[in-house]
């Protein structure tokens, strides 16, 4: 048997067949769930695919939302970039191939965030359409059988891809296994995310229970803790943040970010003192640390209980300053908006706790 005949017949008996984007050949939620797996494990997925599909259940009513709505859906999944391209690429759909999400490769790549192994996937899953992808599981799997232990760099990824290409099933191995290619190709690449998942895994992998186990370069050689090559640490700076945490009635600023740099156009507190006349003395809470992935950020609140001279007076100054938005955020309306995950943390303990 060929690997992906091995892969094939393992994922029938032991792969995952319930996971809420399997079972349907709809292209939006197929391409919806990639996205957000593309840096995020599937038990968090799973809660925020469900919520955003019932309040965008399709390509049009997301192309049609508002950004901010979008993002507010998006908070706390990380990577924000994903959520603004996600919006661009409903537009591009909607507007370029009239809501009917292209059919190969090569087309879905000219889509906003799709790279290609997010088009291989949703060329295989939605439309049976033979393509291989080469996400970090498949890259594992494919550096051990093969014995590869060249560090992480583009030259590795080539010889990655051209393995990945060459082992993708083929119409004939199919047919020797009495599936259709469309099926044989959604089996073999549901299959080697799940061998990923839950078998070839980083750390721990069950090399007994393996279906590729006999031809294993990595096994045969005891590597499986060395391949894959750790890739060469990124530098990871530390960032202090001050943050202006303006309090009044219950209710607390926000202004919303930049375009671009960290939490690009989601909302948080201001960086700098908005009002540099106001008598108020801050209480100074201690700093809150948030890692992301090449910053160590160190967030320092200072909270101001103002009245409401100073908060018209923010009104005021944003309605010139702030003309992406700015706004009074509240308990209730806290999950409406687009919130990085430590500053929704922060937001929520002060909302819940008396002044
Ligand atoms: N990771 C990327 N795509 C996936 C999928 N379709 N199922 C499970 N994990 C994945």
């Amino acid at each position: 048997m060929t690997l992906a005949q091995h892969i094939i017949t393992w994922q029938h008996s032991h792969g995952r067949h319930d996971l809420p984007w399997q079972n349907t050949t709809d292209a939006y939620r197929i391409w919806l769930s990639e996205i957000m797996l593309q840096q995020t494990q599937v038990v968090t997925v799973m809660d925020y695919y469900a919520k955003f599909l019932a309040r965008f259940p399709s390509v049009h009513a997301l192309a049609n939302a508002p950004l901010d709505d979008v993002l507010a859906l998006w908070a706390g999944l990380g990577y924000y970039s994903r959520a603004r391209n996600l919006h661009h690429c409903a537009q591009q759909v909607v507007n370029e191939f009239g809501g009917e999400f292209p059919r190969t490769p090569a087309q879905l790549m000219t889509l906003k965030g799709i790279g290609a192994s997010t088009a291989a996937a949703i060329a295989v899953f939605a439309f049976g359409h033979p393509a291989a992808i080469l996400d970090g599981n498949v890259k594992r799997i494919l550096s051990r059988y093969f014995c590869i232990t060249d560090a992480p760099s583009a030259a590795t990824d080539k010889i990655l891809w051209a393995h990945a290409e060459r082992e993708l099933i083929s119409k004939d191995d199919a047919e020797h296994i009495q599936l259709s290619h469309a099926s044989a190709l959604r089996s073999y690449t549901q299959g080697v995310l799940d061998l990923g998942a839950t078998l070839c895994t980083r750390s721990k992998p069950q090399c007994h229970i393996c279906p590729l186990h006999d031809g294993c370069g990595a096994r045969e050689h005891n590597l499986t803790q060395q391949i894959p090559a750790a890739k060469a640490r990124t530098a990871v700076k530390d960032l202090h943040i001050e943050l202006y945490i303006y309090r009044h009635n219950h209710m607390l600023w926000l202004e919303k970010r930049p375009k671009q740099g960290i939490w690009a156009s989601l909302f948080s507190f201001p960086e700098h003192d908005g009002l540099s006349d106001q008598a108020a003395v801050p209480i100074t809470l201690p700093h809150i640390t948030h890692r992301l992935t090449h910053r160590q950020l160190y967030l320092h609140p200072h909270i101001f209980d103002i009245d409401a001279t100073a908060a018209r007076a923010l009104e005021e100054r944003a309605n010139t300053e702030h003309p992406h938005g700015a706004l009074w955020l509240s308990l209730d309306t806290l999950s409406q908006v687009g919130l990085p995950k430590p500053i929704a943390a922060l937001a929520r303990t002060l909302l819940s706790t008396p002044e």
